[in-house]
């Protein structure tokens, strides 16, 4: 076997489509060896730790990064709803919401508008890049963690999130569940601490 595609199955730490040495002189040998041999690896070795014995295990790398974005998205979505929420949230994240939107309700209407926007499945998200607050949307069952960003809360707007109560209507419940539901503690301890 091939020194540089050892890995345990099911996942394989594929070969570099070139040579170590061929993206000289703006990647060396070196730290592309480094790169792809430790970091590269350490990422493949891991996963393969975490799926042995479980239904992950026979899946392609694309089947389980889908699957795993979407249980991650429903939990976080369950925590980020609560009964009689909605309100004033806590002061940390209301001087957030302010000073990045103006106002709680202009922050609302900014999650609004990125649930809606959304054109088909998927969701929105309050997230902190950085010091800032932005309200973001994501298609599918992708979700902003993996892009370094602090998610803060979010708003399934899957058709199946909301089709039985509201048929079409995704504008309403969105707007019910800002108002009523949303669970700005959980927002707020989710927060980077400085
Ligand atoms: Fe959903």
């Amino acid at each position: 076997m091939n020194s540089t595609t050892v890995s345990s199955p099911p996942i394989t730490l594929p070969a570099l489509p070139y040579d170590q040495n061929a993206l000289q002189p703006v990647i060396s040998a070196n730290l592309l060896g480094f790169h792809y041999g430790k970091h590269h690896k350490t990422y493949v070795d891991t996963l393969n730790k975490l799926i042995v014995g479980t239904e992950f295990a026979d899946m392609p790398l694309e089947q389980i990064i889908k699957a795993t974005a979407g249980a991650w998205n429903h939990t976080f979505y369950w925590r980020s709803l609560k009964p009689k929420g909605g309100g004033e949230p806590p002061a940390a994240l209301k001087r957030l919401m302010e000073s990045a939107f103006g106002s709680v309700e202009a922050c609302k209407k900014e999650l609004s508008t990125a649930a809606v926007g959304q054109f088909g499945s998927g969701w929105a998200w309050l997230i902190q890049d950085g010091e800032k607050l932005k309200g973001v949307k994501t298609g599918n069952a992708n979700t902003p963690l993996a892009q370094g960003v602090r998610v803060l809360l979010t708003i399934d707007v899957w058709e199946h999130a909301y089709y039985l109560d509201y048929q079409n209507r995704r504008a309403d419940h969105v707007n019910a569940v800002l108002d009523k539901l949303a669970n700005w503690e959980f927002a707020a301890e989710n927060l980077g601490r400085k």
